[in-house]
């Protein structure tokens, strides 16, 4: 029995959602454990493409239970949306393979109004959010203030809740942000008929979980977000508002660590981040624009173009490290396939020092320069490689320097978008 963690090892898209669909396969149970809809996971199967943002990417596996932790923020309004586009398309035909744990803090218009209030305020620092109010709805949680799965399934509790904050909310929002404050009756109204709509969905994700290990199943635990957007171990303050590490697997579900066997690591096959923050290895040249074009970099949630750059084996390893991994899956091989030549980062230069380390200090990591290896291009096509060995000699040679300068072995390599575009070195779960 094996219970595996799928986390982000660099600032998100990292391709999460296609690893988490294939290893599916071998779970019995798939779960979320934080974030919520600024996640857009990208499944594609044949010739279909499904973009997921709250429900866990193993849903188009028939038969496997798909849960929604304690540590996820949802947003009633776009679950449902979510559960009702999987069902045209033919899935989730049995509702007992979808739960939401009770302790879900909910997504609430004032957060959104809020996040997006901020963002646009020209005296706050802008950090590039989704806009979906995630980080008011944690500020909430953790103020203790958070309306909960359980509040909006019960319309007079939900209603009692809404009173209490929204007076607070409405006069920070028009006070302070100079917005338009929202109106209380429509708000219990709406989320009120949410409520109700979804209350079948209940479930107390951490009971379900242990019993499930306890009949010797194996988990699946889907990371959103990135190991650098994490909320104590990112590129404070531009990161995102959840534990995307692997330690936020533990308490954003109610599983114990001791069984969490593998933490594996998605990481492209160079680097992309989407909104503000450093990021040592960007590329504002025609090569940046080549990787963006090759590569589709463009967001699966909100559309932005994602800022692109050369491979950080330094801001890797710090992602190795706050994680725990014990392999790397590398996505997106063959965007890299028309390339002379390749550079990684391996080391920082920094006013004339040389850093090997990620510096946790933010005002040194905004000056860091990259240092780079360069290694050849395989310049062929690498479609139809069905195994390590098949594929061209030098990405070979590249994958086995990305292990070397990461100290991690690449136990999945993705040579495209589609599920059949995959090289599984080791399966995690045997
Ligand atoms: P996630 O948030 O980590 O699940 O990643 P996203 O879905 O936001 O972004 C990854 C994008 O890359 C999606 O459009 C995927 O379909 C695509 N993708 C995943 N693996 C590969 C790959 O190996 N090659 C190529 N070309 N695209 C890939
Ligand atoms: P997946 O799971 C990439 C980024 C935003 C912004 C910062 C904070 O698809 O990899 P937030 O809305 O969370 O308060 O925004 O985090 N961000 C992501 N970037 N992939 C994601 O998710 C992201 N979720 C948030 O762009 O910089
Ligand atoms: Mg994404």
């Amino acid at each position: 029995m094996s219970n595996v963690v799928i986390v982000g090892a660099q600032w998100g898209d990292e391709g999460k959602g296609k690893v988490v669909d294939i290893y599916t396969e071998f779970a019995n149970d798939v779960v979320r454990y934080q974030g919520g809809n600024n996640a857009g996971h990208t499944l594609v199967v044949g010739n279909e493409k499904t973009v997921l943002h709250l429900i866990p990417s193993g849903i188009l596996h028939e038969g496997k239970r798909c849960i929604i932790g304690n540590g996820v923020v949802l947003d009633p309004k776009v679950f449902i949306e979510e559960i009702e586009g999987l069902k045209k398309k033919g899935y989730l035909k049995d509702d007992s393979q979808l739960v939401v744990d009770g302790n879900v803090n909910i997504i609430m218009p004032y957060h959104k109004a809020i996040d997006i209030a901020r963002e646009s305020s020209s005296s706050q620092r802008k950090i590039g959010t989704t806009g979906r109010g995630i980080g008011p709805t944690y500020e909430d949680k953790v103020g203790r203030r958070g309306i909960r799965f359980n509040d909006l399934i019960r319309p007079e509790m939900l209603a009692r809740k809404v009173k209490e904050v929204l007076p607070e909310k409405n006069f920070f929002l028009e006070k302070f942000l100079g917005g338009t404050p929202l109106d209380e009756a429509a708000i219990i109204e709406e989320y009120t008929a949410y409520g109700q709509k979804l209350e079948k969905y209940l479930g107390a994700a951490s009971k379900i979980l242990n019993k499930s290990i306890e009949e010797g199943h194996n988990i699946l635990f889907e990371g959103a977000q990135g190991a650098l957007l994490d909320i104590d171990h990112g590129t404070y303050p531009y990161v995102t508002s959840s534990s995307t590490t692997s330690g936020g697997a533990c308490t954003g579900t109610g599983v114990g660590p001791r069984f969490l066997h593998e933490v594996i690591g998605i990481s492209k096959a160079y680097v992309t981040r989407v909104g503000e923050g450093p990021f040592p290895t960007e590329l504002h040249d025609e090569m940046g624009e080549a990787l963006r074009k090759a590569g589709q970099e463009f967001g699966a949630t909100t559309g932005r173009p994602r800022r692109c750059g050369w491979f950080d084996a330094v801001a890797l390893r710090e992602a190795v490290r706050t994680n725990g991994m014990t392999g790397l899956a590398i996505t997106k091989m063959d965007v890299l396939n028309d390339l002379e030549t390749i550079k990684i980062c391996t080391a920082y230069s920094y006013r004339g020092e040389l850093l090997e380390d990620f510096p946790q200090d933010f005002e040194i990591l905004k000056e860091c320069k990259p240092v780079y290896e360069e290694l050849e291009g395989w310049q062929t096509d690498i479609a139809g490689a069905t195994s390590f060995e098949t594929l061209p000699v030098k990405a070979q040679e590249y994958l086995k320097k990305l292990e070397a300068v990461t100290g991690c072995p690449a136990v999945l390599i993705s040579i495209g978008p589609r599920r059949d575009e995959t090289i599984q070195v080791k399966n995690p779960f045997v």
